[in-house]
């Protein structure tokens, strides 16, 4: 390209981890008043904590820097070496965890096929192991991901989370939720996060997924829960010191970011139903209820399809075999969606 001809702007859809943060955020993150966490000394990663735990109605959080960390810490407190733990054949914590339960915590993880990604007292029944049985591992904890990554991005309706719950208790184990992009459930649902989280043991929150932060989770539990958290946060190199730099990335997501998200909802929804008007493209356009997307071309692989749109500045990622995904998020505007419209139509 000569340096005379315009720069191509890049349409990012391969994630709602890409952006960038905002003028208001850096200001914060460059203002923010710290201290050594380790010794429990950052006023901002403090003030982020209690903010937190009062958005999602917990007792306690706990500022972790991965969703993966959040996880898998959870995962870590609430059982010993030898347990098992109920997800979905599709969930984060099965397919792109590194087989970490097993290492970090020597847990066995019991995988669950579902129709459309969402766990139900029918579906885990099966699953849970006899209390007798010495022979096979202890069933201790069902994970449940909302929304759902792998699936478009699905919600559980509140009266599907209380069902399980219910079930869950009834059998005396542990309730987590995977609530990376929780926020886009409560956002799609039109209630308080803590709706939805309120009523597990255990969640981890991602706030640099669609809220904007660069970095950062949050994981809630009550007061014991999050002490001992704190131990193996530590015991895993994650104890830092003047984090509070980033803990204000989380805290200005969590109070400027969360409602806009209606706007990539319906950014993503324009998208879905622009592809389904075109011949060479397949989408269910019904499962599309947040921002994500899953299609597939008629004739293209998706690497195909992926070349085609890198050329023209568009990007996507692969998605489940045979597809490509889109991701839209607060660094996506509608125009870059008519754009993208544009381009794909010529694929
Ligand atoms: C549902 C879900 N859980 C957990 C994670 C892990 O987050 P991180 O990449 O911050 O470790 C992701 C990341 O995409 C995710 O989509």
């Amino acid at each position: 390209m000569s340096s005379l001809e315009p720069e191509l702007r890049i349409i990012d859809l391969r994630s709602d981890t890409v952006t960038k943060p905002s003028e208001g955020m850096r200001k914060v993150m460059y203002e923010a008043e710290v201290g050594d966490d380790v010794f429990g000394e950052d006023p901002t990663v403090n003030e982020f904590q209690e903010f937190a735990a009062d958005l999602l109605g917990f007792e306690a959080a706990l500022f972790v820097f991965s969703g993966v960390m959040g996880n898998q810490l959870c995962l870590k407190t609430h059982t010993q070496p030898h347990d098992e733990v109920i997800c979905d054949a599709e969930s984060h914590i099965f397919y792109y965890e590194s087989g970490s339960p097993a290492v970090l915590s020597g847990l066995q993880l019991f995988p669950v096929f579902t129709p459309d990604g969402i766990l139900t007292p029918e579906n885990i029944t099966p699953a849970i192991r006899p209390v007798e049985a010495y022979y096979m591992p202890r069933t201790k904890v069902v994970a449940i991901e909302n929304t759902h990554n792998r699936r478009m991005g699905r919600v559980y309706s509140v009266e599907q989370l209380e069902l399980l719950r219910e079930s869950v208790k009834s059998k005396g184990l542990i309730y987590h939720l995977d609530g990376a992009r929780v926020w886009n459930a409560a956002v799609k649902l039109g209630v308080e996060p803590k709706v939805i989280t309120s009523q597990f043991d255990s969640v981890s929150a991602c706030l640099s997924k669609g809220l904007g932060a660069p970095i950062g989770s949050v994981i809630l539990g009550n007061r014991d829960f999050i002490k001992e958290a704190f131990r193996f946060r530590k015991a895993w190199g994650g104890g830092t010191r003047q984090v509070g730099i980033l803990a204000a990335a989380g805290l200005y997501a969590l109070k400027n970011n969360i409602e806009r998200m209606a706007d990539d909802h319906e950014n993503a929804r324009v998208l879905a139903e622009a592809i389904a008007n075109m011949p060479q493209f397949r989408i269910d356009t019904e499962a599309v209820q947040t921002n994500i997307l899953i299609f597939s071309h008629t004739s293209k692989t998706p690497a195909q399809v992926m070349a085609e749109a890198e050329q023209a500045g568009l990007r996507f990622l692969g998605g489940p075999i045979g597809t490509v995904r889109a991701i839209t998020h607060l660094d996506v505007n509608r125009n870059d969606i008519n754009k993208a419209i544009e381009i794909l139509s010529r694929i």
